[in-house]
């Protein structure tokens, strides 16, 4: 019950109002910024490969899985290169950054991801527990097991250094380290279907993924940048349930920023939403097979976000296809779409609600206001109410133009007081999961069509609320999203990713 207190009461303090936003410094404290880095000292490190050949999207929708590849260092470089890897360096005025396969809120990268395998022909002889080190392309070994694990079952844990999202967003910021989450979760997802395997997040407690990735081992983190379990996921087969026991590990994790601010109200929150990561029940729908398309390592890393969208129309047939392909995120059953659609071609110009989950039509009608018209459009396409939005878009995206210049924006209405009844505090953190896979998605189905995406975090909660006539908290938005077309800043170089001309990317050690 407390625990639940605080999630309501930090769902509320962290909304952003047309009055105030949520609290944050206001500035950037660019002497503290983190470290997107982080590495274990001392580690022994064992450089991955780099394999260009993928099969190409649409395969990865058919009935059929693709072949499944064994487990080797080849196949496991492929997996965390095209999920978690580097996609790309930018490089203006003097200074380079990294961007990577997995959108992150103002690309700050709170999400690490531990690995554990079992002996693995080119990896060990033995199971072993490492760290993905994205800059060099290497695992961190962090321990090797006496006992033997499960053949051909890979395990990946996600936590969050929630401080390098505070750094910048303050109280709102666990919100995105959630987000984020769910966008590395499917952007594993989507790597592992090209291997032809399955990836699920398993119902554990937060502890245990904890206590298997030594990340309750305080001593070894700055007090500000330890980790916050986020969740375990397999890939191959059932290992039964039965995770190895981690010993206290002697490597530390290197310091990310030189001080730090605090925000109390971060670690509320965090403890109130660990425990049993919720089994949720699927969709039942699939998404229709693609029109062929290029290979997935290219579109996946092709992927940006939009900074600024163009204005243009997109045709129907992409509108549907992009609606289409988040029901492969069969795990997001709670999450559904109120569209503001501005230019689809055959579409009327309007308010939409996108129904993912058939069971919520009738729930979802009757906590929204009364005046809606629910004219079926097929395929659980609602159109609400006629009109021209790109100015309410805009005011509810905290007034970036994206969401009005983009073809249509939105956002993720989820079943909010039924999940956290269903699955307690820790089913806030799975809302947030759900929409971060559905972004993640999204932003690649929309490469595949040579369109644009944009998540978007920054966005005021109850005037969207408001515009739906929604009473109560039986439905909250909890992410936004805008897809378009991008117009690309020529001023920005882009070099490719570990290569010698990106190799410079040094300004943290
Ligand atoms: C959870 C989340 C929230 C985001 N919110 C915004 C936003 O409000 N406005 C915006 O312009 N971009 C937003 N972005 C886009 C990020 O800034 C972008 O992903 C990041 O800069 C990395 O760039 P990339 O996506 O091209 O790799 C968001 C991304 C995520 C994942």
């Amino acid at each position: 019950m407390k625990n639940m207190t605080s999630v309501l009461h930090y769902h509320d303090r962290t909304k952003h109002r047309l009055s105030r936003y949520a609290a944050s410094l206001g500035y950037m404290d660019w002497a503290t910024q983190p470290n997107p880095f982080r590495r274990y000292e001392h580690a022994p490190i064992l450089p991955l490969i780099h394999s260009e050949i993928t099969p190409p999207y649409h395969l990865l929708f058919q009935k059929e899985p693709l072949p499944v590849a064994p487990l080797c260092l080849e196949s496991l470089s492929q997996l965390l290169r095209y999920s978690l890897g580097l996609a790309a360096i930018k490089s203006h005025g003097g200074s380079e950054w990294a961007l990577r396969c997995n959108a992150s809120s103002g690309n700050l990268h709170p999400t690490e991801c531990y690995i554990i395998t079992p002996a693995t022909l080119g990896v060990c002889d033995h199971a072993t527990l490492s760290h993905y080190a994205p800059r060099e392309h290497a695992l961190e070994i962090l321990h090797t097991y006496d006992e033997p694990l499960a053949e051909g079952t890979l395990l990946l844990a996600l936590s969050s250094v929630i401080w390098r999202e505070a750094w910048k967003y303050g109280e709102r910021c666990w919100r995105y380290c959630q987000l984020d989450a769910g966008h590395a979760y499917q952007a594993i997802k989507i790597a592992s279907s090209m291997l032809g395997w399955e990836c699920e997040i398993l119902s554990v407690d937060t502890a245990e993924i904890a206590s298997l990735c030594g990340l309750d081992q305080h001593e070894r983190f700055d007090a500000h940048e330890r980790e916050s379990p986020d969740m375990l996921l397999r890939i191959g087969k059932s290992n039964n349930g039965v995770l190895p026991i981690t010993p206290s590990l002697s490597y530390m994790a290197n310091t990310l920023s030189p001080a730090h601010h605090d925000w109390p109200v971060l670690e509320v929150i965090d403890r109130s939403t660990h425990g049993l990561y919720p089994s949720v029940e699927p969709l039942n729908t699939i998404r229709a097979v693609p029109l062929p398309s290029k290979s997935t390592g290219e579109i996946i890393l092709k992927r940006r976000s939009a900074q600024m969208m163009d204005g243009s129309a997109i045709t129907q047939e992409q509108f549907r296809t992009l609606l289409d392909s988040s029901l492969f995120c069969s795990d997001t059953p709670d999450v559904h779409f109120i569209l503001f659609v501005h230019r689809v071609e055959g579409l009327e110009k309007g308010m939409y609600a996108y129904v993912r989950n058939k069971n919520a039509f009738a729930s979802l009608r009757d906590a929204m206001d009364g005046i809606f018209r629910w004219e079926d459009c097929g395929d659980s396409l609602c159109l609400l109410q006629e009109g021209d939005y790109r100015g309410a878009a805009q005011m509810i995206s905290c007034n970036q133009e994206i969401a009005k210049e983009g073809a249509f924006s939105f956002g993720m209405l989820c079943n909010f007081s039924s999940s956290l009844e269903k699955h307690g505090a820790i089913g806030y953190k799975n809302l947030y999961h759900q929409c971060g896979a559905i972004g993640q998605m999204l932003y690649l189905e929309a490469t595949s069509l040579g369109l644009s995406a944009t998540g978007i975090g920054c966005f005021l909660d109850d005037e969207f609320h408001a515009l739906l006539g929604l009473r109560d908290q039986r439905y909250q938005s909890l992410y936004h999203f805008t897809i378009g077309r991008a117009i690309v800043d020529t001023r920005i170089t882009t070099l490719k990713p570990y290569s010698s001309a990106s190799k410079r990317l040094s300004s943290f050690p």
